[in-house]
């Protein structure tokens, strides 16, 4: 059994730089036409010039693969200036409540005086992405960031706003009380439960921020990426580090997933019947929701069981060691039509 995706995209994925990126980066490059990438690098992107830079580490790690590397910059408070220069540059800006996860400490500190410059990245047209958690328990944090989502809804109602990798029942709702709210959802999150983190043996490897809720939150993001909701799109937050990171007293979070991610999304659709809908939630709402025309690239998976090896580099991916029911087994970039 075989199926095809068109152009399949990861909108939130981190790189990061170095031998890292050289590691990490073309694993993405070949399953995906195009992906979003984070700026919380060492410092942050947070310039036009750190991040023409970047971008073009990257693309020299990826050159030929055809995927569109859709770059964001680190919120700050930027001047109007600053932002008309970077707006051809970049995909959006995301947003870090500071010291909420790796690499966050030169994110915001309130949220009022980022109002500024949110006001005009509305008039600009540049959409947000935010990391929507506070600093209160662990299990709660998104739950009580809510709030702030639905108030920079409101207040900036042209603004496009993206919930990155939601992970509660109750984002999903609010996606249906505010217009310009949308969502990504991870891979990991549409299958693992706090339990499957810290119920027996701590597994470092799926520790991440959000950390895994309840199943009931699990069966609620399932149910929006299979529908798909028209407001979510795929972002796996595949965010590596070294192993000596994770398997430490103070484990890094993030869940390395990228190689494994179209193979599972494919094996959870066929699951559950509905591998019809899975180009809607892999690519075609990114497309319409940030009105991106990404690589034209053909990505034909096959029902034919492999093993996820142990390590990519100095990187445990997500599933590591386990059989999964499908693989990639071609990848065509047809520059054709595409400038
Ligand atoms: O688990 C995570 N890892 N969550 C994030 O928000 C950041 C990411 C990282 O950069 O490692
Ligand atoms: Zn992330």
């Amino acid at each position: 059994m075989e199926h095809t995706l068109i152009s399949p995209l990861d909108m939130h994925i981190h790189f990061r730089e170095g031998a890292m990126l050289q590691t990490v980066a073309p694993l993405s490059a070949h399953d995906f036409a195009g992906g979003v990438i984070m700026p919380n690098l060492v410092p942050p992107v947070d310039n036009l010039e750190r991040l023409l830079h970047y971008r073009a580490e990257i693309d020299a790690a990826i050159s030929g693969t055809g995927f569109t590397p859709y770059m964001t910059l680190f919120f700050r408070a930027y001047s109007e200036a600053e932002l008309r220069a970077a707006r051809p540059h970049i995909i959006g800006i995301k947003l870090y409540p500071a010291g909420v996860t790796t690499n966050s400490q030169a994110g915001v500190q309130r949220i009022r005086d980022a109002e500024p410059t949110l006001a005009t990245m509305e008039e600009l047209g540049i959409p947000l992405l935010v990391h929507g958690e506070t600093s209160g328990f662990v299990l709660d944090r998104e739950r009580e960031f809510l709030p702030i989502y639905a108030h920079l809804a409101r207040r900036f109602p042209r603004l496009t706003i993206v919930m990155e990798h939601i992970t509660t029942r109750e984002a999903v709702a609010l996606l249906d009380e505010h217009p310009n709210l949308y969502a990504t959802i991870t891979l990991h999150h549409l299958q693992i439960t706090l339990d499957d983190v810290a119920g027996g043996l701590l597994q470092p490897h799926l520790f991440c921020k959000p950390i895994a809720k309840r199943p009931e939150d699990r069966d609620a993001l399932l149910r929006a990426a299979l529908a798909p909701h028209p407001k979510v799109m795929f972002g796996s937050d595949s965010a590596p580090h070294p192993v000596s990171a994770k398997e430490a007293a103070a484990c890094a979070a993030g869940i390395f997933s990228a190689p494994v991610a179209l193979p599972l999304l494919t094996e959870i659709f066929a699951q559950h019947d509905a591998l019809d809908r899975l180009q809607t939630f892999v690519s075609d709402n990114a497309q319409r929701i940030y009105g991106i025309t990404p690589p034209q690239k053909t990505v034909l998976l096959r029902r034919e069981e492999w093993s996820v090896p142990l390590r990519y580099g100095d990187v445990t991916p997500y599933r590591a060691g386990c059989t999964v029911a499908w693989r990639v087994v071609m990848s065509r970039y047809d520059p054709v039509g595409h400038s």
